[in-house]
């Protein structure tokens, strides 16, 4: 019988093979260094390689994620998407976006990410108004940002992803930002610690929702979105 954790060296293989490291990705990586932005918060290549291979499923077309960082993440679902898709990134600090819009340029993309400047709680109500005057929903949606706020994302996410569409959401089982503090711990008190507890027990539970967590990283939920 298999017992244990996974070895490491399995998981540095299937990354190795499935999601070599690029010219590109080594661009943003490099970039993200020489910005002074925390290194590691970046989603790593398996779990991009599992962006590419979920939106390519369901013929994803219009994306939208929270937390752009230096373009990692952007830059992998822009990868699944056709050249006229788009991915919205709605990121927090006006430095990083400004970065991360460089980034994309050059490694190509551009045209088919659009980052944002502002905060993801304070973006939800002007994107659902888009979604409204245009009638597009998105087809997937990304979370990385803002993490105390998962509940409300996912009861958002109700109004702007269309029936079919993928909720993923990171960090969903563990943050280096935790000071400490593990998910199963019943004494945690921290809001965020809090907030993902909730998210994955709705997600779990949810009547309109197919989800599990893939304990990829940092823990990745999806969600397959059925509709009202
Ligand atoms: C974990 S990083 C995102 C990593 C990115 N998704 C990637 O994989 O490359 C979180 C990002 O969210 C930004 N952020 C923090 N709070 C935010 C908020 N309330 N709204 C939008 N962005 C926020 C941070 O500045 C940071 O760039």
């Amino acid at each position: 019988m298999l017992t244990g954790p996974m070895p490491l060296e399995l998981l540095d293989y299937v990354r190795d093979l499935f999601a070599p490291e690029d010219d590109n990705l080594r661009l943003i990586s490099q970039s993200l260094t020489a910005s002074g932005m925390p290194e590691g918060w970046e989603i790593s290549r398996d779990v991009g390689q599992f962006f590419v291979l979920m939106c390519r499923l369901i013929g994803a077309k219009r994306v939208v994620e929270f937390g752009t960082l230096a373009g990692h993440s952007a830059y992998w679902l822009s990868q699944a998407l056709p050249d006229d898709g788009k991915v919205i990134s709605i990121e927090l600090n006006p430095e990083w976006a400004e970065v991360a819009r460089q980034n994309l340029q050059k490694v190509g993309v551009g045209h088919k990410v659009e980052v944002r400047v502002g905060s993801a709680t304070e973006m939800m109500a002007p994107l659902l108004e888009e979604v409204q005057a245009t009638g597009q929903k998105f087809d997937a949606i990304f979370l990385d940002a803002a993490k105390a706020h998962y509940p409300e994302f996912l009861a958002w996410s109700e109004d702007v992803l269309r029936p079919g569409g993928l909720l993923f959401a990171d960090n969903v089982l563990r943050a280096d930002s935790w000071r400490g503090q593990t998910l199963l711990d019943p004494t945690s008190d921290d809001p965020r610690i809090l907030a993902i507890r909730q998210f994955n027990s709705q997600l779990a539970n949810h009547p309109r929702y197919t989800g599990t967590i893939i304990p990829i990283r940092a823990g990745v939920a999806v969600g397959l979105y059925h509709g009202k």
